[in-house]
């Protein structure tokens, strides 16, 4: 397989041609911070907290490090101004749905992101996706998924698939950076009781 070098923050990085930058880092214990990235799990690029400045030709840009590419030569920043304001920027805004999660916390000290800097809409699950794809593509049940659009989405369980295989498996429960998962679960397997005891 083709070997590639890359710089992360100063450093010379080996890689294989297919990774992405995130695991390219990951392999050199540098650390990008990610809320929707999982190594079982397939690329996905949805919170753009992994987001890095990357040069290669003379140009800069902003990329996703968990689904951007490796090149040879490619020259990556972890930590600029541009990137910090981006996290930053990211995570108030996510903090304003989960204001309470302990991960973004963790996040908002480093980040000095200011959690009521947008208005907020608790909703507290950050659409990360985590437990929907890992449902999927790992256990390839498919109990938990997305319901609604924009605003209004939110994950819910299938109850009949759910009352079979969540009570073994709970895996999905320490992937989620918020405490909606949980309440997800409880809400859905307190549901799924209520309408068995109704057809008894
Ligand atoms: S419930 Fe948690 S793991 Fe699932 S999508 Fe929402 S934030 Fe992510
Ligand atoms: S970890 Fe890369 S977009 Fe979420």
């Amino acid at each position: 397989m083709n070997e590639i070098l890359l710089h992360i923050d100063h450093r010379e990085v080996k890689a294989r041609q297919g990774m992405t930058v995130l695991e390219a880092a990951i392999s050199a214990d540098i650390v990008i911070p990610t809320l929707c990235h999982h190594e079982k799990l397939e690329p996905y690029g949805g919170c753009r907290l992994c987001t890095v400045e990357v040069a290669s030709n003379g140009r800069s840009k902003l990329v996703a490090a968990c689904v951007y590419p490796v090149e040879e030569n490619l020259v990556v920043r972890t930590r600029t101004d541009k990137v910090d304001r981006i996290r930053k920027m990211i995570l108030e805004l996510l903090l304003a749905h989960a204001p309470d999660a302990f991960d973004l916390q963790q996040l908002a000290k480093e980040y000095g992101a200011d959690k009521n800097r947008f208005e907020k809409e608790t909703s507290f699950c950050i659409h990360c996706g985590l437990c929907v794809r890992y449902c999927a593509e790992v256990k390839q049940k498919h109990a938990v998924g997305f319901v609604d659009r924009g605003t209004h989405k939110e994950i819910s369980f299938v109850p009949s698939i759910a009352a079979e295989e969540c009570w073994q498996c709970r895996e999905c429960f320490p992937l989620c950076p918020t405490e909606a998962l949980q309440a997800a679960y409880v809400l859905s397997t307190a549901l799924f009781a209520g309408n068995i005891k109704k057809e008894e």
